[in-house]
């Protein structure tokens, strides 16, 4: 089948799944990366990785490594890992602590900000100031870390403007990430990330998730957990009539930045095998009142905070059918292993989940890349796929004019 983008778009049925190119076509994927992903903001860590002069780590999604540091001035800075003397990857190291970034091919080095420092047998004319590592954009927000390559990023600060409010009570820049985990899936980064956008899958493939939690759309839950979760709302700061707060985000629009708070079924204060608490309250929170969080900053950024600890989420891409499911864990930064929390009971919930969301997502490219996959309609509880295909479309239609190239 040959077809050009724009035809592939008029072809898309609003409120389906997408058509299998989008799943399977090597041009796609190359333009996923030069035009969707190098133009989102990518949460690429925590300010509390960093937090000594010199320490560094690297983040890398599809074609791109990017190393994020923190220099003299005591300043994050994030740069592309892209020599500037013939491209060589300049950092090995997936993270570290450093003086300079020497790099491995003809040792030009590189200041913890970036500068170049020294280049040999380079001439009278050389201009060293000019040959620096390409910053990136960069972000901070209650010590998470945001970074965006594009040289026209999009406006983020809107955004978390709005969640301002809503996120300080949690105390994030007070985090420290305790585990994370890497599970890969034999699958395009959509299909990965339109399974986080749903819980539709939670009730048949997430038995111990749906034990504690109500479906992340509550809205269509049966009558009798409806009243139950409804008498719970009302202890986790709700008006008593809804299920769920949204600071942000509906279900008509582009959801680039959202923040949901709803309750977790009676018995439970955190996401636990047990339903007691995991680890210390986080920030200025008073009590486990029985609520959890759905946080994302940026529709590629998503966050689940509990009211003791929080998880990171990131999809990202490595190649057309290849795509490692991050899961980061994080408590309060002064908790201590063993006497404030055991991390065996803490990974317990999103380890089970997440392999269950690795097979599930591995079955769906499966059947997507048959010659027989039609795109099926949209259920009422994936409207958070609907506004990641509406944004995603958008952005793509924006950066490309190209009809005449072929997705086979
Ligand atoms: S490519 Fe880095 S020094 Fe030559
Ligand atoms: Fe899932």
């Amino acid at each position: 089948m040959e077809e050009g983008f724009k035809e592939l778009i008029s072809r898309y049925q609003g409120s389906h799944s997408l058509p299998r190119q989008f799943y399977t076509s090597e041009t796609l994927y190359k333009m996923d990366i030069e035009h969707y992903w190098n133009h989102s903001w990518i949460w690429v860590g925590h300010i509390n990785q960093i937090s000594n002069v010199g320490d560094f780590f690297l983040f890398d999604y599809g074609y791109e490594s990017i190393i994020v540091a923190r220099d003299k001035d005591k300043c994050i800075n994030a740069f592309l890992n892209v020599c500037r003397h013939r491209g060589s990857r300049v950092c090995i190291e997936k993270s570290g602590n450093t003086r300079v970034f020497a790099c491995p091919y003809h040792a030009w080095t590189y200041e913890l900000n970036g500068n170049l420092r020294a280049a040999r047998e380079m001439g009278d004319g050389f201009d060293k100031a000019k040959h620096y590592l390409k910053r990136v954009n960069l972000r901070i927000f209650h010590g998470l870390i945001f970074i965006c390559i594009s040289d026209d990023p999009p406006n983020i600060d809107e955004g978390l403007l709005q969640l301002e409010e809503l996120v300080a009570p949690f105390e994030f820049e007070n985090l420290k990430i305790v585990h994370s985990a890497n599970y890969p899936v034999a699958a395009n980064w959509k299909l990965a990330l339109e399974n986080y956008m749903e819980c539709y899958h939670c009730a048949p493939a997430h038995l111990e998730y749906s034990r504690s939690h109500s479906l992340k759309d509550p809205s269509s839950a049966n009558i009798e957990l409806k009243n139950c979760l409804l008498k719970k709302s009302i202890e986790v700061g709700l008006s008593g009539d809804e299920l769920q707060i949204n600071g942000l985000g509906s279900k008509d629009v582009e959801m680039d930045f959202y923040f949901s708070r709803y309750p977790l079924f009676q018995g439970y204060q955190t996401g636990s095998k047990s339903g007691k608490k995991l680890a210390p309250l986080l920030g200025k929170l008073k009590d486990f009142d029985g609520g959890t969080t759905d946080i994302q900053i940026g529709i590629l950024n998503n966050f689940l905070s509990y009211s003791d600890h929080v998880i990171g989420y990131r999809f990202i891409p490595r190649s057309l059918q290849s795509t490692d499911i991050e899961v980061i864990w994080m408590v309060r930064q002064d908790a201590e292993e063993g006497i404030d929390y055991n991390l065996e009971d803490l990974i317990w919930l999103w380890h089970c989940t997440s392999q269950d969301d690795e097979r599930i997502i591995g079955l769906n490219q499966k059947g997507v890349n048959s010659d027989h996959y039609v795109p099926g309609p949209l259920s009422n509880m994936e409207w958070g796929i609907k506004a990641f295909h509406a944004g995603y479309l958008k952005q793509l239609d924006k950066k490309t004019n190209i009809n005449s190239k072929n997705f086979v």
